[in-house]
Formats: C-alpha cells, sequence, structure tokens
C-alpha cells in the first residue's frame, strides 16, 4: 500500500491532486464530486483584477452621489459593499466550500498592476480561503516597459497580496520570463509561499473571412507537460517554495513524472473537465499503482528523483541536450 500524502503550502494534503483554477468548482455539488473520488484540496476560479476595480468604481461612483444629498451617508455603509458586482458572490462561495468540503479551498486572484483590488485578498482568506493563489497573466505590449520593469510591478503586486493575508500566497506564472528560476528567488524574497508553473498562453488566432479574431479555448494535452517538468528538475531543492505543476497532465504517469521532477503538488483541469471525476479516481489509481510497481512506499522517495539538483553545471547540461537532440536527426 502506497502512501500519497503530501505537503503542498504547508497544507497537509491527502494526495497530489489539486482541482486546478476553472469552472469545475463553481458549484459546490461539483466540488463534493471531486473531493468525494479524490481530490485533495480545489482552486477556485480567479476573481480578476479588472473586475474589482469595476466594482470599486461603480461603488465609488455612489459613494459621490450620496455625499451630494447626505455628507454622513457613506460612513453608514458597511465595508464590504465597497466590493459588489462579482467580489461578494465569490466571498459566499467560497465560504460555501469551506462548509461543504473538507480539503482546503484556495481562492483565486487575477492581476497585474498594484491597487486596492490586492486588498481582497484579505476578503477570501477571512472567508476561509486556505490559500490565496494569484495569477499573473500578464502580456507586454508596451514598447517602453523592460523586463525588469514588468517583474518588479509584479513582485510589488505579490508584495501587497503577502502583505495583507496571513495565509500562504501562490503565485501563477507564464513561462515567458528571461529567468524563471531567478524571478522564483525574487518571488520567495517577497514572501511567496509558492508557485504554479505553468500559466497557459490563450493564444488567438485569425478568422480569414471574417477577419476577426478568433478566440477558442483549446483544452491542453500532455505534449504541455514537459516544459513544466523542465522547470521543475530546475527548481527541486533550489527553493524552499512549494511547486505545483499546472498544464498537460492527464494520466497518473504524467503525474509520477511531475513528481520525479521535483512538483509538490499536481493541478488538474482540461482532463476533467473532459473526463468528469471518474478521470480524477483513475488518475489517483494510476499514480498509486506505478508507484507500488516501482516500489516507492510514499511521494517523498520519488519526489525530484530526476531533477537537476546533483547536476554539478546545468546550464550546460541544457545546451549539451539541446545540441545532441538537433544532431539525433537524420534524414
Ligand atoms: C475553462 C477554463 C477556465 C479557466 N479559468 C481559470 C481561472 O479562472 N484562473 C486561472 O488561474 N486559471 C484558469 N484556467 C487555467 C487552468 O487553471 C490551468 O492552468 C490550465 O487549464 C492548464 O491545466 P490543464 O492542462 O490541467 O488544463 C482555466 C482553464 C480552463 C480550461
Amino acid at each position: 500500500m502506497v502512501e500519497l500524502g503530501c505537503d503542498w503550502l504547508g497544507l497537509r494534503l491527502a494526495n497530489p491532486f489539486v482541482v486546478g483554477a476553472s469552472p469545475l468548482c463553481d458549484s459546490a455539488d461539483d466540488a463534493v464530486a471531486l473531493v468525494d473520488v479524490g481530490a485533495s484540496a480545489v482552486v477556485v476560479h480567479s476573481l480578476f483584477e479588472e473586475q474589482l476595480i469595476a466594482d470599486q468604481v461603480s461603488a465609488n461612483r455612489y459613494l459621490d452621489s450620496m455625499i451630494d444629498t447626505n455628507a454622513e451617508a457613506p460612513s453608514f455603509l458597511p465595508e464590504t459593499d465597497v466590493f459588489s458586482g462579482s467580489a461578494n458572490p465569490m466571498l459566499r462561495h467560497v465560504r460555501r466550500l469551506t462548509e461543504v468540503l473538507d480539503v482546503p479551498v484556495v481562492a483565486s486572484l487575477n492581476g497585474v498592476t498594484p491597487g486596492g483590488w490586492t486588498g481582497y485578498a484579505r476578503e477570501l482568506a477571512g472567508a476561509g480561503a486556505a490559500a490565496i493563489e494569484l495569477n499573473l497573466y500578464d502580456v507586454a505590449t508596451d514598447l517602453d516597459e523592460t523586463g525588469e520593469d514588468i517583474e518588479e510591478r509584479q513582485l510589488s503586486v505579490v508584495a501587497d497580496v503577502v502583505g495583507v493575508v496571513d495565509v500562504p500566497v501562490s503565485v501563477k506564472l507564464s513561462p515567458f520570463y528571461a529567468s524563471v528560476p531567478n524571478f522564483v528567488t525574487r518571488l520567495e524574497a517577497v514572501g511567496a509561499a509558492g508557485v504554479v508553473l505553468f500559466n497557459r498562453f490563450y493564444q488567438p488566432d485569425l478568422d480569414l473571412e471574417t477577419l476577426d479574431i478568433a478566440r477558442h479555448l483549446v483544452l491542453s494535452t500532455p505534449a504541455e507537460l514537459p516544459m513544466r517538468l523542465h522547470a521543475m528538475a530546475i527548481l527541486h531543492g533550489r527553493t524552499q517554495l512549494s511547486l505545483a505543476v499546472s498544464g498537460g497532465v492527464h494520466s497518473g504517469t504524467d503525474a509520477a513524472k511531475a513528481i520525479l521532477s521535483g512538483a509538490d503538488a499536481v493541478q488538474l483541469v482540461s482532463v476533467l473537465l473532459k473526463g468528469g471525476p471518474s478521470a480524477l479516481a483513475r488518475i489517483v489509481d494510476e499514480l498509486a499503482g506505478w508507484m507500488d510497481a516501482q516500489g516507492y512506499r510514499n511521494l517523498d522517495e520519488a519526489k525530484g528523483a530526476t531533477a537537476m539538483g546533483n547536476v554539478a553545471n546545468p546550464h550546460e547540461l541544457q545546451r549539451l541536450n539541446y545540441a545532441q537532440l538537433l544532431h539525433s536527426w537524420s534524414l
């Protein structure tokens, strides 16, 4: 019998399988069904900076109109009314999930510019979120903003969120940094507790008939996993941050690769959107079966077994692997 228990963000989980941020837990019944078949934690879909700012703007307009009629009226409003449109339903949802689930519920914020919206992390933690996942989905479009400017801006958002909560903050990153390992080190320095690697970049296509942008949300395939494995293998043992894989895990053997590369937790979305709770039950069984066959008694024995911690010169190894791969092609 193998033991799948693990630690992630300081939380003890029954196994490494976390339902990733998505509509999968929009209904409490669906979330319960996923936990019943083994989900060890759930991440709720994101609240976006833009939604929170829009809520604040409309609340401020309302407050301004009250100032004209009664100078003291705004002070009568309860604080939670500052956020209304998107935010309060999310607070209720997080609270509800914490009532019906006996696993950690992680709330997700999605934003990249410093501002008052980051304070909303405190409300989410107050509603019972065991951790905050902060998604830094950011596409560079400003010709004058340097990579360093972008990283500084993002770090200040992370520091703001970390500063208002006493639950762990995990940061979901894109793979597009000049140095992911360096940025991860800087995230650790501003108080993050973990990283989720990686965001998927939803690339819009062009419709040549209408000359319109064609937006299709394409679910992942296991082909997206190796890039994550690679990042895990570089980071494992070299950061105190919890490492979670997101992207391309569709089977227990995909999860085994993530753990061998150094992942503490494995987030699942596409495979569950396609296959429902039974896919999760299958994946848990597959991982346990693989560990048993390999003689691993627990996850710690397997974790990071193929990471790069023991390689003297990882940079040189990367160059060599690359050159060998190109030279292995013959016509
Ligand atoms: C329909 C859908 C909705 C998603 N919503 C969110 C979200 O609200 N916040 C977030 O950080 N990621 C969101 N994601 C991204 C997933 O959490 C995950 O990172 C991505 O799907 C890769 O994992 P997978 O290969 O297991 O699908 C969403 C993905 C899908 C398919």
